[in-house]
């Protein structure tokens, strides 16, 4: 590819030196301009990158040094020869220290034009790639802080941290899957502001939210009249994100209607808004969550497999919190941090007993009932440390480093009724078979093996509080 011709801006407001000095350069090979004021030169520079100014000193309404030092701030990669009337020393060597690459004196001859020209040039060279430089380290200390605030550095963290940079810069759709409360949601964020799409729209869609009926306009926006209601044209979430992403959340819940809806705006990135013969087409990248394995839903039929094929471009699995304990003190320290902030108390850190809590409790609720957790505790506790104490009750009951079947001695017997001395073992069985289920009450009485109504009168005469757990929410 021939190489495109330097691009220079002559300044003077003489008109016959300025447009006298861009016929040379034109004649040069170069695409040269000339214009009479600093103003329109600034204005010029805004419009166009030019690689060269060539500006007279003297100019009307700023100095030829005043203007250099705007040049300089708005075009920093634009080289500047300075021009002048009379050798002025001084003047010479605050020109050369703000930046200008020469500084001639009138009569300027062909040949010092020329060489000139070649020094500006190499220096503008110098100037774009410090430039692209700046550009990538901004960007990569972006992504560094973006991460920074996704705790983790057990190894398959790291890896989803890495499949995040090297997903970032494409469109490739991403689909995530995990337990709910792993962090979906804020990886899913993590991708759009890693990603050249920062700066344009995020939006989210709860795909199981919405009423079949507002389906279609929810996703593809409608015109004005094009049903009962619609008084106003709305715009639709995947114009909404146009140039960004749209994260596309439980879409496990996506009705059979929704499914074929998006299979095509995924295929095409076009469609047509409700009550318009118009069909759009986006930019947009699309990130996908799922709190159930897919693969099982297209195996009983209740998902496409079409779809599943077209949004499984790059998983990232979120591996439940229990699997990562070795996170888990981290984890929890950037909670207590967070609350640190948020009220305004410089809380220290864990006692052993209440970290030992932490970690032996299997959080069906994964980081969300994490964070929920540090939040309570931090608002019950009196001192500046997390005590076992500050803990909700069921952590403490599901402690299973404790050996809840001691050997029964006689010395510590207290009398008491079979029924009373059976309900603290009972509480724990029941407590712990509804964390395992994820407080669902028809699995556990399933498991337990007792009907539902038992286990509802249970849980209310041993006290078990679904709200003094922080379930997921
Ligand atoms: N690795 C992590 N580091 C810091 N905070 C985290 C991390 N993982 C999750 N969180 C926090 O935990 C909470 C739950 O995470 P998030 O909402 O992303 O989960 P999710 O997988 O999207 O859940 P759901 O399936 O219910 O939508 C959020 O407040 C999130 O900021
Ligand atoms: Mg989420």
């Amino acid at each position: 590819m021939p190489k495109p011709p330097t691009s220079i801006l002559i300044v003077d407001d003489d008109q016959i030196v300025a447009d006298s000095l861009a016929a040379f350069f034109t004649n040069e090979g170069c695409t040269a301009r000339a214009v009479y004021t600093p103003h329109d030169a600034l204005a010029e520079l805004d419009a166009t990158p030019y690689q060269v100014l060539l500006t007279d000193l003297n100019l009307p309404t700023m100095t030829g040094i005043d203007l250099l030092r705007k040049v300089k701030a708005n075009s920093p990669s634009t080289a500047v020869i300075l021009l002048t009337g009379y050798g002025a020393i001084e003047t010479a060597v605050e020109a050369l220290r703000i930046g200008a690459v020469d500084f001639l004196t009138k009569p300027v001859v062909d040949e010092e034009l020329r060489l000139a020209l070649q020094r500006a040039l190499q220096q503008h060279e110098v100037l774009s790639e410090n430039a692209t430089l700046r550009t990538r380290i901004a960007t990569i200390q972006a992504t560094d802080n973006t991460l920074a605030s996704i705790v983790g550095t057990d190894p398959r963290m790291r890896h989803i941290f890495e499949t995040i940079q090297a997903v970032a810069a494409s469109r490739t759709t991403v689909l995530m899957t995990g337990e709910s409360g792993v962090g979906k949601s804020l990886i899913a964020g993590a991708i759009h502001n890693t990603s050249p799409r920062a700066a344009a729209p995020y939006v989210e869609l709860a795909c199981g939210s919405i009423p079949e009926t507002l389906l279609e306009s929810e996703l593809f926006g409608h015109v004005k009249g094009a049903f009962t209601g619609a008084h106003a044209d709305k715009e639709g979430k995947f114009l909404a994100a146009n140039g960004g992403t749209l994260f596309l959340d439980e879409i496990n819940s996506a009705s059979p209607a929704m499914q074929l809806k998006l299979l095509r705006v995924l295929q095409e990135r076009k469609f047509e808004p409700v009550g318009s013969n118009e069909t759009i087409e986006v930019d947009v990248r699309v990130v996908l969550a799922s709190n159930q394995p897919l693969e099982d839903l297209v195996a009983s039929g209740a998902f496409r497999q079409d779809l599943y094929y077209r949004i499984n471009v790059v998983q990232i699995e979120v591996p439940p919190l229990r699997d990562r304990t070795a996170d888990l003190p981290a984890l929890a320290q950037h909670f207590l941090d967070q609350q640190s902030k948020e009220l305004g108390r410089h809380f220290v850190g864990f006692s052993d007993e209440a970290m030992q809590l932490l970690k032996s409790y299997p959080f069906p609720g994964n980081v969300r009932e994490l964070s929920n957790i540090i939040e309570r505790a931090s608002v019950l506790t009196k001192g500046l440390t997390i005590t076992a104490e500050d803990l909700p009750p069921s952590l403490r009951a599901a402690d299973t480093s404790v050996p809840t079947q001691t050997v029964p001695s006689t010395d510590d017997w207290t009398p008491m009724t079979l029924a009373d001395a059976l309900k603290d073992p009972e509480r724990q069985i029941i407590l712990s078979a509804l964390i395992a289920n994820d407080w669902n009450r028809t699995l556990t009485a399933e498991v337990l093996d007792i009907n539902r109504t038992t286990l509802y009168k249970k849980m209310k005469s041993l006290n078990i509080d679904p709200d003094d757990h922080a379930q997921a929410g």
